[in-house]
């Protein structure tokens, strides 16, 4: 037996089982179409029942909504169509006596245009709120090009009246760019943060953190910049302050209180990445890295399994000994999960799912598991462009257009790729609106609600809901899921994605068929010397030291010692 040399520090947030909700999707307590508080607070036993120990929830402050949430205009106040602050508090109290822990989003990158303080800034040059925002005078000529992910140009630069001066935004122009150089800004942030901590809160999800710091003297990108994410990312953010900034917010906040902090973004190397985490820095915790959801990016880059393993091995490896990752395949970001690197026909859609529920649930790293994968819920696959809702995507085609781009090209990208793919409602039920509001809901409910739903796979001891509960289940109770050293088993072998996972004198062994035909993987020795701890099959066929895998089976074995 091969006995693990690593030993990772052990911290109660490496060990959570992290569950994301998308609040204006989960459930509508008041009919008016839009999820909400009180809806989370009612299915408060349902996500305990997951075996999930910790909920993050989009953001939930009061906002005018312009990308849903990531444009506060209010950093104290609770979104009138989610609730009152007196919901949040029986919510995360609610959620604490269920032994869950609740990791609040944060998105101190840009505020919205409509937060008082840059209703002030822009009101004079001289306005004591001026500085909280980055602008460039008119009178300096038009400033060097920035790329935001959101503008109908593609342009981060907002040229504004009142002062005769561009503003800043990454995202939309609703999301002016908040300026960390400035001390008092800085100083709000932490005040916010510790009011939310002193709540009760036990963790942050930093958005766009990578992004806070700027080279302020905004320069001409170099000859040869590319828009491409590494590209983005290396000359729009982790810019020289990043470092005093992030370990003032840690001294500041994050080291008074029992909480974690993970950064959206790792920037755009692996020094980058351990740069933000690695414990003896005293800075943020826990990072993610979007290397694995971009595989599988577009319809000329469809998902393909060398790079999947190899992309997620590599992260691993960079982050053996020091530094934690979080590990996830969906978010409100991205497609759905099954839709993306599973299966999502009727035939294969529910043993795909549960395969990658799997994966999720024995890789190393936190796992953060999508609201409504533990169902297998799939793509909505929108056709019109009326049907969306999402800024990135009604934007992204209003540029498409102006720039002469193949527009057939373009829909058939958005309708696999768009994020509104994962913002469906939850499917509770086959009542009217899979159960999720008795209005109308803002975005379309996914047409399969009838036979994809909780109810349903509440009934069914082999559905996916139950699949995941059971793999929750074996991640809590066994450390070696959580802090196990990992290692790839035949990298190049095409159609599985093997790996144990090594703790003290145990070892696991992780098999994961990625095809729709059956398929085969040789053990080290007859099936007899492992104990099968979870089959998303009622059976595991062998052959000697060979197992014979059905479409997209999943097993996991321990080596009997
Ligand atoms: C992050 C969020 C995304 C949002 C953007 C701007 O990437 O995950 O949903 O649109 O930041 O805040």
């Amino acid at each position: 037996m091969v006995k693990s040399t690593v030993s990772i520090s052990k911290k109660w947030w490496k060990e959570q089982i992290i569950y994301q909700i998308y609040p204006r999707s989960f459930l509508d307590s008041d009919g008016d179409g839009i999820g909400d508080l009180k809806g989370i607070i009612e299915k408060l036993d349902y996500i305990k029942s997951l075996g999930v120990t910790a909920v993050w929830i989009n953001p939930i402050y009061s906002s005018p909504n312009d990308d849903n949430g990531y444009d506060i205009s209010n950093y104290r106040g609770i979104m009138e169509e989610f609730g009152s602050m007196e919901d949040f508090d029986t919510m995360i109290e609610g959620f604490h006596q269920r032994g869950i822990k609740f990791v609040m989003d944060l998105v101190v990158n840009h505020s919205s245009d409509e937060h008082e303080w840059f209703k002030q800034a822009r009101c004079s040059r001289h306005n004591l709120y001026r500085d909280y925002y980055h602008w460039w005078p008119a009178e300096k000529g038009k400033p060097n090009f920035r790329f935001s992910f959101f503008d109908e140009r593609g342009d981060a630069w907002k040229y504004d009246a009142p002062t005769d001066a561009y503003y800043l935004h990454y995202f939309s122009a609703k999301q002016p760019d908040l300026n960390w150089e400035n001390p008092e800004l800085r100083q709000e942030i932490y005040d916010t943060m510790r009011f939310w901590a002193d709540k009760g809160v036990d963790g942050f999800r930093l958005d766009a953190f990578q992004y806070i710091s700027k080279d302020q003297s905004f320069p001409c990108f170099p000859e040869g910049y590319q828009n491409n994410v590494v590209d983005v990312i290396k000359y729009h953010g982790m810019g020289p302050t990043l470092h005093d900034h992030t370990r003032e917010l840690y001294e500041e906040v994050l080291s008074k209180y029992d909480v974690f902090a993970v950064s959206e973004g790792a920037g755009s190397t692996f020094e980058d990445a351990h740069s933000l985490v690695d414990e003896d820095r005293n800075e943020l915790q826990m990072v993610y890295h979007f290397e694995a959801v971009q595989i599988g990016d577009g319809i000329e880059n469809p998902h393909n399994l060398a790079d999947f393993k190899q992309v997620h091995s590599k992260w691993d490896k960079a982050f053996r000994e020091k530094g934690w990752l979080s590990i996830f395949l969906a978010n409100h970001d991205e497609p759905r999960m099954v839709s993306r690197f599973g299966n999502d026909s009727d035939e294969f859609r529910a043993v795909s799912a549960k395969m990658l529920n799997t994966f999720l649930l024995t890789m190393r790293g936190t796992p953060y598991c999508y609201f409504g994968d533990e169902l297998g819920m799939k793509n909505i696959y929108f056709e019109d462009i009326s049907e969306y809702k999402d800024i990135a995507a009604i934007n992204g085609y209003k540029k498409a257009l102006s720039e002469g781009k193949d527009m057939q090209k373009f829909m058939q990208n958005l309708k696999f790729y768009s994020r509104d793919n994962s913002r469906t409602p939850m499917q509770w039920n086959d009542s009217e609106n899979a159960g999720f509001s008795t209005g109308s809901p803002w975005i379309s409910v996914n047409k399969d609600y009838s036979w994809v739903n909780v109810e349903v796979q509440e009934k069914s001891s082999e559905s996916v809901l139950n699949h995941f509960r059971a793999m929750t289940k074996l991640r809590t109770e066994n450390d070696i899921l959580v802090y196990g050293k990992y290692d790839l088993l035949e990298a190049d072998n095409s159609e599985i994605y093997a790996y144990t996972r090594t703790l003290d004198d145990q070892s696991w062994l992780v098999v994961l068929s990625f095809v729709d035909t059956d398929t085969m993987f040789k053990l080290a020795n007859s099936l007899q010397h492992y104990e099968v701890l979870a089959n998303n099959y009622s059976e595991l066929s062998h052959e000697g030291e060979t197992i014979k895998l059905k479409p997209y089976q999943a097993v996991v074995l321990s080596a009997i010692v």
